[in-house]
């Protein structure tokens, strides 16, 4: 099956773009902190960005001291605002489906992304051409939308309030029937892939990768000070974010 690209879709890349520009987007207040955390040095790496949007991850890489970045996005539009924010001659955008990384040539020191897994397939191939296209040792570090979040029939889970409309829990569905997802973010029709946690995990340890750390990442002090609503991460996880390793 064809993967979709709705990031060139006009309404949509203008809904997300506002939502990035945005102050008080979780990406800035909760993912990238936690992803972050997470980075292993990368002085003198080769780094693979999948699904780079709009390439900001791959310049900090080159900020970290990597020798080399490639950037890689189905979607055009994404990538020319990289090529424009974020160019630099170590890095290298390409414009293609991260499912076809089976025809890069080179190897990697580390497979990075963010927030991108959820629009693949079929995690379990998609696994096995990350490890293969890893140097012995290389690392491995993603988030997605976490399990909670895509397991609803409809795209809308949605939170349940006290009679003093307080969030007190939140209802999701279907978690244990994997597959698409079609829910409405800025255009009907935005297809994502629902797994469950052990979907993730087996993938990637059937894979080969030896899981070093997981991360469902709750909202720091100062992210609550700047978005009081973020507290609600307490009852249910937006991300979930995974390290492994190639062995
Ligand atoms: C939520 S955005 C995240 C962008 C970037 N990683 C960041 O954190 O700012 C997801 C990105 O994944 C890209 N994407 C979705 N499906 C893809 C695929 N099959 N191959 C490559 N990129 C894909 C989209 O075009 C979009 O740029």
């Amino acid at each position: 099956m064809s993967n979709q690209n709705i990031y060139d879709n006009e309404t949509f890349f203008e809904g997300y773009k506002a939502l990035r520009a945005g102050e008080t987007n979780y990406n800035d207040l909760l993912e990238q902190p936690a992803m972050a955390k997470l980075l292993p040095d990368l002085n003198g790496k080769s780094v693979l960005d999948l699904g780079c949007g709009y390439g900001h991850n791959c310049i900090d890489f080159i900020k970290r001291g990597a020798a080399s970045v490639v950037g890689i996005d189905i979607s055009e539009k994404m990538l020319s605002v990289a090529k424009t924010e974020s160019a630099h001659e170590k890095i290298q955008y390409l414009n293609m489906s991260m499912t076809d990384i089976s025809q890069l040539d080179d190897k990697f020191d580390l497979i990075y992304s963010s927030l991108a897994f959820h629009y693949v397939e079929d995690f379990n191939a998609f696994a096995k051409e990350m490890y293969s296209v890893l140097n012995n040792g290389g690392q491995l570090l993603f988030s997605q939308e976490h399990p909670i979040i895509t397991a609803t029939i409809d795209g809308n889970g949605h939170f349940n309030k006290n009679i003093r409309g307080k969030r007190v829990s939140y209802t999701f569905s279907n978690y244990n029937e994997p597959g698409e997802r079609k829910v409405h973010w800025y255009v009907d029709g935005v297809i994502k892939y629902h797994r469950t946690f052990s979907d993730v995990i087996n993938a990637l340890a059937k894979a080969g990768f030896v899981i070093e750390e997981v991360c469902e990442p709750t909202p720091e002090k100062w992210a609550i000070e700047k978005l009081p609503t973020i507290v609600k991460e307490y009852i249910k996880p937006n991300f979930l974010i995974v390290k492994a390793r190639k062995v």
